[in-house]
């Protein structure tokens, strides 16, 4: 199975930032790296694939995108734009996106669909709120998210796409799931993933684990059962602790 390590920026890191950020970032990753993904700012982009150049190889996206190609969207950006702009997968979904800014399940499918027949890799973001978990609701929640967003790709069947679990209550909180957590959560997804689009499929799609993942605990949760990957917020923004994320993926 792809290994996975993404680093969601959020409102981080101007276009200086990001050049200081790839200029320092310098994982001792080996022959078989794992696949490297970067979501900077969009105003970013383009800074980011200026001075991502060299070893090891990474691909960059955005953290949100509109659904409609062009048009009266004022402060959106488009897929194509984005791809155009050198961004290769899209965040949809983020939990920043659905409790802050409203984004509905309904949204996250028209960005789904949008960024799938645009040619974008979708990394469609699921996760249970801390109410949610305690009224022991967290398949529900996250199953209704995933199918939701699965609608997205009814017309675009075989693209690509990835899972990333971020329960709401591990954000940004210093509160991490444990390996155990995640691994329940991520085999809900794959029995999920089977059902919806058969066997060969629910195994080549990344798993992603996010919340409060730092280099300390990285390695476990890597090591869970159907956790193929992390994706990090905080700890993605220093370029040493981000490192040492992508070699605990090896
Ligand atoms: P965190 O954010 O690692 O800072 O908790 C994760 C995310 O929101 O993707």
């Amino acid at each position: 199975m792809e290994r996975v390590v993404a680093g969601n920026w959020k409102m981080h890191h101007g276009p200086s930032a990001t050049r200081a950020f790839f200029r320092d970032f310098q994982p001792d990753l080996g022959a078989a790296p794992p696949t490297l993904i970067v979501f900077p700012p969009a105003l970013s982009l383009a800074a980011a694939v200026e001075s991502r150049g060299g070893r090891p190889e990474v691909a960059l996206g955005v953290q949100n995108l509109h659904w409609e190609p062009k048009g009266a969207f004022t402060g959106e950006i488009s897929a194509s734009m984005a791809l155009e702009a050198g961004a290769r997968y899209a965040l949809v979904g983020h939990s920043e996106r659905r409790h802050i800014f409203g984004e509905t399940d309904e949204h996250v499918a028209r960005k789904v669909r949008s960024a799938a027949l645009e040619g974008l890799t979708p990394v469609i973001c699921v996760g249970e709120t801390l109410d949610e978990r305690r009224a022991g609701r967290v398949d529900e929640v996250v199953l209704r998210q995933l199918h939701s967003a699965l609608e997205g790709l009814s017309e675009t069947p075989g693209k690509r796409f990835l899972v990333a679990y971020e329960p709401v209550w591990a954000i940004g909180t210093g509160e991490t799931a444990t390996p155990e957590d995640a691994s329940a959560a991520h085999g809900t997804l794959r029995r999920a993933l089977h059902a919806a689009l058969g066997a060969e499929w629910a195994q080549r799609v990344p798993l992603l684990y996010g919340g409060s993942v730092k280099p300390e605990n990285a390695r476990g949760l890597l090591e869970a059962d159907d956790v193929d990957g992390v994706l990090v917020g905080g700890a993605s923004l220093d370029p040493a602790s981000f490192a040492a994320i992508a070699e605990a993926a090896l």
